[in-house]
């Protein structure tokens, strides 16, 4: 079999149906902002590997600090043994998070380390003898990943709640903010929410948020008073704050950390998707000294959570390497060049008939169309333009590679823009 074959026979890709009539495009490499397909085509890359690959491909620092780790070792348990890629990346990370967190679980993926995350508040609230503290509060359009307990604070509509509904733990939802980034929050929206916590007060571990940026669940980009509200009525309820920055993590809203925005800190973070510069799977899961030490204190006396590939040191090594390149670099002056160009240039989609409207936020680009774009046609039009972009529904969105420069993205949007005119909704 040739190997397209064995892909479209034997292989699932994401969301996917094994008999899809869908494109999959194999890449045979990729450097800088681009991937070059087996065909020779080669196209610039505007999804960043779905937020990951921050510096680019295919990095020369990346790449020699991966030789040079691989050839101590590339991986070892992390029961009752430890390592410097560990240790290095724990203090860096301690460094540049929201103070007070200060404890650090690693897991594979992002879903995981949101696991975990609901797994520590449910844990601390026992340690506490508030056992009816089971539940959680998370927003309309949220998306955190997809195993059981991420998909259960996941929209109800857009997630998987009714294919799995039997399954999945009901917890609480509230509408998402309309409050816009850059505005006041509406009282409207902090009623909402206070009613909300306040009602369900006793039976709560945690509110989950996305901090500013709602992601996969809609790219809805929110005012970050919602944020300080949402920590201070936390507080007044005793309930617990998760912030899932998972994919606002690491400098693409124009932050480090999109909470940043409003100047606060949640108990449990989550991060992964760039923290290890897209080059290998990586998740966190940050917690502060109380949360520790209250798990601690009671019966197991232990946090009941741990992965066979916890803290892998090949992928603490991506990580503890990327954060230096990130930090070395003028970031915060390359993100607001791309939002400024992708704000002056994109925004001429706001005029066409298909489109709702545009939203610019940091490296983050978001078209939304009136109507769900058709995924096979949409595709095939962007990869003939010489561009890679990864639409879902209504949502067309650019978050490329931090390096890109003016030209490569003007290629990107003038591409987007010209996909867009002469694109027909799905049926
Ligand atoms: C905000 C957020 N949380 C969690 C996840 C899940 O991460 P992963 O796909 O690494 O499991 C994602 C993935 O898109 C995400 O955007």
């Amino acid at each position: 079999m040739t190997s397209p074959s064995i892909d479209k026979e034997h292989i699932w890709h994401p969301y996917s149906a094994m008999n899809s009539n869908l494109p999959v495009y194999e890449v045979e490499s990729a450097k800088g902002v681009r991937l070059k397909l087996k065909d020779g085509r080669e196209l610039i890359d505007g999804m960043a590997s779905w937020w990951c690959m921050i510096h680019g491909y295919n990095h020369p620092q990346m790449n020699q600090a991966l030789e040079k780790q691989i050839k101590k070792m590339s991986h070892v348990m992390f029961g009752g043994l430890t390592h410097r890629p560990a240790i290095e990346l724990t203090k860096k990370l301690i460094e540049i998070t929201p103070e007070p967190l200060e404890k650090i679980f690693y897991s594979d993926s992002g879903s995981v380390a949101v696991e975990v995350a609901m797994k520590m508040a449910i844990q601390y609230w026992y340690a506490k003898d508030q056992t009816t503290k089971q539940h959680f509060i998370s927003l309309r359009s949220a998306y955190h990943g997809d195993t059981f307990a991420a998909m259960s604070v996941s929209d109800p509509e857009t997630g998987m709640h009714r294919l799995f509904k039997e399954s999945l733990t009901t917890q609480i939802f509230i509408k998402q903010p309309d409050s816009r980034f850059g505005q006041p929050c509406s009282q409207k929206d902090i009623d909402e929410l206070e009613k909300t916590l306040k009602h369900h007060a006793t039976t709560t571990a945690a509110l989950i948020l996305e901090p500013i940026v709602q992601g996969a669940g809609g790219m809805w980009f929110y005012s970050s008073e919602y944020l300080q509200q949402a920590k201070k009525l936390c507080e007044k309820y005793n309930i617990l704050l998760i912030l899932d920055e998972i994919a606002t993590g690491f400098g693409r809203t124009g932050k480090l950390f999109a909470c940043e925005y409003a100047n606060i800190s949640p108990d449990i973070m989550c991060i992964g998707k760039a923290l290890t510069g897209g080059y290998m799977t990586l998740a966190a899961t940050l917690t502060t000294k109380d949360v520790s030490n209250t798990i601690d204190s009671t019966s197991p006396n232990v946090f009941m959570h741990g992965p066979t590939f916890m803290a892998n040191p090949l992928a603490c090594t991506a990580a503890d390497t990327s954060i230096d390149l990130l930090l070395k670099s003028n970031w915060q002056e390359q993100i607001k060049k791309i939002e400024t160009q992708l704000k002056n240039e994109l925004s001429i989609c706001g005029s066409f008939d298909n489109v709702t409207e545009v939203r610019v936020l940091g490296a983050i680009g978001v078209v939304e169309m009136k109507q769900a774009v058709d995924m096979k046609s949409i595709t095939e039009n962007f990869v003939n333009e010489g561009v890679w972009v990864r639409p879902f529904a209504k949502l067309i969105y650019l978050m490329p590679p931090f390096v890109i420069d003016s030209s490569d993205l003007s290629i990107l949007i003038t591409a987007v823009i010209k996909v867009i005119k002469n694109h027909s909704s799905s049926k």
